[in-house]
């Protein structure tokens, strides 16, 4: 099996992805539009949710009308640039319940180390979401979804702002059935992992912390 990977190329993914590139973009100004991006890729994450039907009244008569079925996703947001993405996701499913993992790259081996989990109590057989704006080794990624399926959740996505080819490669031979969100597939890693051309470090432009 390999991974489903879902390349968003709507324009208006595309322009806002262009002014997080862009060196220039201030912090306040790249928070801003990563949350609108976000949006926007939620549209496409969640388009296969399950619908049900309720009945209503709107002002002129009575209908029976579609509603989400379940409104139970949980978001997991990888620290910290991954709040970057659950802000904007957190707008339009705000009754999403929402988990935390912390994990760092050793500079020396560029492995995952885990030094934070916290998800909902209740997540046996629920779907997840993992957040992470770049899928660069695939270290961080694969650690956080390993772990995550020990909770034996219902179904798990991937999104992310940019992938690497090298990253997409690692989830595929670790978790073939995680579907991979991306705005883009970049060319690849240069000598320190980060993605080229990318946007620089992710947390470092949310957070002005360069
Ligand atoms: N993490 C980042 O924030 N940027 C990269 O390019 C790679 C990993």
């Amino acid at each position: 099996m390999k991974n489903k990977i879902i390349t968003v190329s709507h324009p208006l993914v595309q322009h806002k992805l262009t002014i997080l590139r862009d060196k220039s973009t201030t912090p306040a100004n790249f928070r801003k539009v990563l949350e609108e991006l976000s949006i926007l890729l939620t549209y496409e994450v969640t388009r296969d949710l399950p619908l049900s039907t309720k009945k209503i009244s709107t002002p002129i008569c009575d209908i029976t009308a579609p509603t989400l079925a379940e409104e139970n996703l949980i978001l997991i947001s990888i620290l910290r640039a991954g709040n970057g993405i659950l802000d904007g996701m957190l707008k339009i499913f705000p009754t999403a319940k929402v988990g935390h993992i912390g994990l760092y790259r050793d500079p020396e081996t560029l492995e995952a180390k885990e030094y934070y989990f916290k998800i909902p109590k209740e997540s046996k057989n629920q779907d997840m979401i993992v957040l992470d704006p770049m899928l660069a080794t695939g270290h961080t990624a694969v650690a956080a979804i390993s772990k995550l399926k020990e909770n034996k959740p219902k179904s798990l996505k991937f999104v992310c702002i940019l992938a690497s080819p090298e990253g997409v490669e690692v989830i595929n031979k670790s978790h073939p059935d995680v579907t991979i969100y991306t705005a883009s597939i970049d060319e690849g890693l240069n000598e320190h992992a980060y993605i080229v051309p990318g946007l620089g470090d992710a947390g470092d432009r949310i957070y002005g912390t360069t």
